[in-house]
């Protein structure tokens, strides 16, 4: 199944617009076969003599004799001459022949129009008395019963009926039809209303949840998906880029796709209606069409693949450069950075270029398939409409003619309206393609069943771990074993990429180990349910998240029934209180997206605030390397040093202070443990910490990362 059909089960969920749309579609194609038509009587009554009461009379008394009569010339005083008697009709049995003229019906004399007349007044069965001649001037009287006429010659004689008839009356006659005309063109924008709204009810709806469901998968996709593929902004030009471009196709689909074929088949069955010779040999060029118009849909939906990749990239870099816009401007790089965008845009437009080629081709071409198909058309219809000879009457009436020309015109036209609607879909199944991917990702691993994992009450255990990141060659943990009682707390040290962020990092199991196992009382927290895993624990990481929303709302981050009170007192836990009421709206600052209006101690503390408000049972913290104040370190450890107790804690410490309040150190380097014991123990065995304690430790946090 295609990706756009996939996509497409969204919007079709809900029927009844569906249902609506369908028979929108049905109406607008009876409308527009139905316009067209209106040129047939306009005609009869311009051009031809017997005019449209004249043209139902003589059908319906043809038939209803089972004859054929002359008709090249209508008017008063014109004989009844028969050009054809059909084998078994009534007129073959009263012993009626061709080139028969009647002469009265019923003892009373007629011409052809007034037979006509009569005749087509009768009813079905009934009986009555021709007196007629043949060529020699024989004179023969005999009755007839007349037969049931044909169902579409009694709904012409129905409609034409309606119509005010005499010569004098043929502009009321006109005008009548015109306003017929007019009453179906309403019909038709009505129905192309209701059909376009419907449909773009269905179609946000379902992209709403196909939205939704997108964005649900991406919350829950591994964070390796987001470390490994173009990441976050990869994943939201899936929803700013690629989501549109679905919306095209569906509208495409749900209007133009639907109605078009329809509107092509009225048009159709009035030119076949017309001359369905001529129709047959118009269709051959049909095939060559439908094979452009597939090739051209498919080159759209490899450029469109790739523009949607491009922007992707752009959106990344956008987002990069614009996140980062402090450092574009200390490093003066601006340039720098408007040359990439100018890069990723050019490859872009490459690819933009191709697909406006694509569609500029598509529908001229189309366009002139569909003009060289009508005018082979035409030629042949000309030469029907000629008469033979002098005098006789040609084998297409002209108003036949131009109603024949106006269903091929018509078939023209909805063709070339089709022509652009695989190319859109194509685009659309591209986009889809792209979301789908997204949606087929495979979730953080959760086993089927898996139990609710139980407040820790003994220790948490690393059992040989190691772990490598996609596509690094080296093991970011090599063969880790370490053992955390309940209750205690460990200082994870070692030098800038010795693995620590990557160690705790497997506690939320934001990674599974390649090798070994992590275990809670003896329990694989592989094997239970992630939500009972992190609802246990809350992270403090070292890069100080904070979203763009209310001081409140981010120490209650998504607990949004949480008092006031709670989270003050979170707050002087964290001893955070003290600078929030000094911002403007105190609690109810918002803050910028990524804190930028407060310092890095300071989110820092509001990134405490929120894990003590969770109150958790486990607490990991990656204490930021970035430099802060004295007083505001001094404050963080405080706050530290009262929310540990008792509490089971793994802290990658940067800080002398940390460290010290710690039961025990675990030293890292190049991902292995290397040494564990207390500070005075390590400072005597361990020649990195002894290095660590007088550079890092004593002199201060010297780098500035994080
Ligand atoms: N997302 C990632 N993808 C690939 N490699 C990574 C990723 N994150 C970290 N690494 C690598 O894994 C190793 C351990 O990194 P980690 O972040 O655990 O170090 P750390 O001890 O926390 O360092 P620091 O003290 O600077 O925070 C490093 O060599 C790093 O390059
Ligand atoms: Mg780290």
């Amino acid at each position: 199944m295609s990706p756009f059909s996939r996509a497409l089960k969204y919007p079709l969920r809900y029927k009844r617009y569906l249902v609506v749309t369908i028979v929108c579609v049905l109406l607008g194609a009876l409308c527009y076969g139905g316009g067209i038509g209106t040129i047939y009587p306009i005609l009869k009554l311009i051009i031809s003599q017997e005019g449209p009461h004249g043209w139902a009379d003589i059908r319906m008394s043809e038939d209803m004799m089972g004859v054929t009569l002359r008709s090249n010339v209508f008017a008063a005083g014109v004989k009844v001459e028969l050009d054809k008697v059909k084998p078994d009709s009534p007129a073959e049995l009263a012993g009626l022949k061709i080139r028969d003229t009647i002469l009265a019906v019923d003892g009373n004399e007629v011409d052809l129009p007034s037979f006509v007349r009569l005749v087509a007044q009768m009813k079905a069965s009934e009986v009555i008395t021709l007196r007629w001649e043949n060529e020699q001037g024989t004179e023969s009287v005999q009755s007839i019963e007349l037969k049931q006429a044909r169902l579409d010659a009694r709904i012409i004689a129905v409609l034409t009926d309606l119509l005010p008839r005499g010569l004098e009356n043929r502009f009321l006659a006109l005008a009548y039809i015109l306003g017929l005309f007019w009453l179906i063109n309403v019909m038709q924008s009505l129905t192309r209303f209701v059909q376009s709204y419907n449909a773009g009810i269905m179609i946000e709806r379902g992209l709403l949840e196909l939205r939704t469901k997108v964005y649900r998968n991406a919350l829950s996709l591994p964070l390796k998906f987001y470390d490994l593929q173009g990441g976050s902004s990869d994943v939201a030009s899936r929803f700013v880029q690629d989501s549109p471009t679905i919306k095209r196709g569906m509208k495409v689909l749900f209007t133009q796709a639907m109605l078009e074929p329809f509107k092509f088949l009225a048009a159709l069955i009035l030119a076949l209606l017309c001359s369905w010779k001529l129709t047959l040999v118009v269709l051959a060029v049909a095939p060559v069409v439908l094979l452009l118009v597939t090739k051209l849909g498919k080159l759209m939906k490899k450029a469109t693949r790739r523009s949607l990749q491009v922007w992707g990239n752009i959106l990344g870099l956008l987002n990069e450069t614009l996140s980062n816009i402090r450092v574009v401007k200390a490093y003066g790089s601006e340039g720098y950075e408007h040359r990439r965008f100018f890069r990723a845009n050019r490859q872009l437009l490459k690819y933009l270029i191709r697909i406006a080629r694509v569609d500029a081709l598509t529908s001229p071409t189309v366009a002139l398939l569909g003009i060289s198909m009508a005018t082979v058309g035409l030629l042949f219809a000309c030469k029907l409409a000629l008469p033979a000879g002098p005098g006789m009457k040609p084998e297409m009436a002209p108003e036949t003619l131009f109603t024949f020309f106006g269903g091929i015109f018509g078939m023209a036209e909805s063709l070339r309206k089709m022509s652009s609607v695989p190319n859109k879909l194509q685009a659309s199944n591209a986009a889809a393609g792209r979301v789908f991917a997204l949606l087929d990702q495979e979730k953080e691993h959760e086993e089927r069943g898996a139990p609710e994992l139980q407040p820790l009450s003994r220790q948490i255990e690393f059992e040989n771990v190691s772990f490598s990141y996609p596509g690094a060659i080296d093991r970011a943990l090599k063969e880790i074993d370490l053992v955390v009682p309940k209750g205690q707390t460990v200082a994870l040290v070692g030098p800038n990429g010795s693995g620590k962020t990557t160690l705790i990092s497997l506690l939320p199991r934001f990674f599974d180990p390649d090798t070994g196992r992590v275990v809670f009382d003896g329990q694989d927290i592989h094997k239970v349910t992630l939500h009972s895993l992190r609802k246990q624990m809350a992270m403090v990481t070292q890069q100080t998240v904070v979203f763009a929303d209310t001081v409140a709302a981010n120490i209650a981050y998504g607990r949004v029934r949480t008092g006031r009170e709670r989270i003050i007192e979170a707050a002087k836990r964290a001893h955070a209180h003290e600078f929030i009421e000094l911002l403007p709206q105190g609690y109810d600052t918002v803050l910028s997206e990524g804190g930028e209006n407060l310092s890095g101690g300071q989110r820092q503390r509001i990134s405490i605030a929120r894990a003590i408000l969770r109150d958790p049972e486990i607490l990991i913290l990656d204490e930021a390397t970035s430099n802060i104040d004295a007083d505001s370190e001094a404050k963080i450890s405080q706050a530290l040093a009262e929310f540990t107790v008792s509490r089971t804690c793994l802290i990658v410490a940067h800080r002398f202070a940390t460290v010290m309040a710690a039961d025990f150190i675990a030293v890292m380097d190049q991902g292995r443990i290397v040494a564990r014991g207390t500070h005075e123990q390590l400072l005597a065995s361990c020649p990195l910490y002894h290095g660590l304690y007088e550079t890092q430790f004593v002199t201060g946090p010297s780098n500035n990362e994080g």
